[in-house]
């Protein structure tokens, strides 16, 4: 499974968007992108770069990955929760597409990168996927952004404490990276997650589908056989201004030093197609969220039972979500908001809510926090604990985990309570 599969079924299923008339990445396909949120867009003719294609919005539904993984979207969770517990290291094939063409020389001006606004820090690659080698841990994959300084070089913003971030912290020289844009909806999935340290990312996007991997040219790591775009090279030690840079919560996140990478060495296939990615819409917020809900399942499990956990749009796919458990005691839906703090770190704010009402209604969410909660009985409030570098109301200091409050309401039935009262009567 690749890319381009899922463009052919998009296609197939009439909901791409074909932009045939020439589009410039230098601020004219984000507008576009954003208008047709929710459907795969593919620019045919891309302004000032002959060659190339750019794709956006192929993740951009809970159907597109459900269809890729051939499951009904209310089951992805436990797709998804098997692939993170079983993953399969993927196999190591001798060649693949994403070497079709070796450029004799680096010109990342050459590149179709995007611009979204006028205010960002400049061009930025959004889909792409870095992989590193952790000497300790071992292979690491994970989405970061990566703003195009020039020709040979990006300054990346590496969230502090993550794999990538962790793995240069530890090497004393440049580390090597390799940069795969372009890639499956497994892939995409997977390099979201963040399993325990040690877990090989590509492992579970090879037990997601099969996924085969190819030695690079010039680093001693493997990317994806059939990524469209590889960019080879080394994380250094120097740094750059990084930002401003308009993110997940479409605020501004503001600019920041960040490590510069230098590229070496660019393959990709003969009629290579770049991937974009517009933060803060359905695709990005998909991304960010759809990976957390196994691992706030798989929390809140060892507590009391979970039957299904959302991570809502409004919260922006990151800070907010609903875990419905079946209640089996008088204190689990406390333990539950704790649980589910435990399963995804940046989480900001938690309802717990009843078997009877669906997580995904945000109006009956709210409906059970107007008929079962008590705001001196229900609700837990945390001080300054770790938090999301992307919320604007956190507090934030430079080379430090960002902090936040949290708070969890449990709205389920209180224990004991005569449940008639509390059911919702339905014609
Ligand atoms: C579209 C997208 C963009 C992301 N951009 C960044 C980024 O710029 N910097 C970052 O540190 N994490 C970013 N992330 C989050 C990491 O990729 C994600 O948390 C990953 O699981 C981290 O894994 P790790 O802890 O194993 O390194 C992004 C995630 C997505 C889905």
């Amino acid at each position: 499974m690749n890319l381009r599969d899922s463009i052919c079924r998009a296609r197939a299923d009439g909901r791409l968007v074909e932009v045939t008339a020439p589009a410039n990445p230098d601020l004219g396909m984000a507008p576009l992108i954003h208008r047709h949120d929710g459907r795969p867009v593919l620019f045919d003719r891309v302004t000032g770069y002959p060659g190339w294609r750019v794709v956006a919005g192929l993740a951009s539904a809970r159907e597109y990955f459900a269809a890729a993984l051939d499951v009904p979207p209310a089951e992805l969770i436990y797709k998804l929760a098997d692939a993170l517990t079983n993953p399969v290291p993927p196999p190591v094939v001798g060649d693949g597409p994403c070497q079709e063409t070796v450029e004799p020389g680096v010109d990342l001006t050459r590149l179709p990168i995007l611009r979204h606004f006028s205010f960002d820090g400049g061009p930025y690659v959004t889909a792409g996927i870095l992989v590193i080698d952790d000497p300790n841990y071992g292979r690491n994959v994970s989405f970061h952004r990566l703003l195009r300084l020039d020709g040979r070089r990006f300054a990346a913003r590496l969230v502090e404490k993550r794999g990538t971030d962790t793995a240069l912290r530890k090497s004393l020289g440049d580390l090597p990276v390799a940069v795969c844009i372009g890639n499956s909806l497994p892939v995409l999935l997977a390099a979201s997650m963040s399993p325990p340290m040690g877990v090989d990312e590509l492992a579970i996007a090879n037990a997601l589908a099969p996924t085969p991997v190819v030695p690079c040219r010039t680093v001693p790591l493997h990317v994806l056989a059939e990524t469209e775009l590889v960019l080879e090279g080394r994380l250094t030690h120097a740094t750059a201004p990084e930002g401003p840079f308009v993110d997940l919560t479409e605020t501004m996140d503001f600019a920041r030093r960040g490590p510069v990478v230098e590229i070496d060495r660019i393959t990709h296939r003969h009629d290579p197609i770049y991937q974009a990615l517009l933060p803060g819409k359905l695709e990005h917020k998909l991304l960010m969220g759809m990976p957390k809900e196994p691992t706030i399942l798989a929390a809140v499990n060892q507590v009391c039972r979970c039957i299904n956990v959302a991570i809502t749009p409004g919260g922006t796919s990151w800070l907010h979500a609903v875990v419905q458990i079946e209640k089996r005691g008088p204190d689990e839906g406390r333990a539950a908001i704790q649980a589910a703090f435990r399963g995804h770190g940046s989480l900001k704010h938690v309802v717990v809510v009843d078997a009877d009402v669906n997580p995904y209604d945000p109006a009956e969410v709210e409906w059970a926090i107007a008929t079962r909660f008590q705001a001196d009985r229900d609700l837990v409030v945390l001080t300054d604990q770790p938090g999301s570098s992307l919320d604007p109301s956190g507090t934030h200091r430079a080379g430090e985990k960002s902090l936040t409050a949290k708070m969890g309401l449990d709205a389920t039935i209180p224990w004991g309570a005569e449940r008639s009262a509390f059911e919702k009567i339905r014609l």
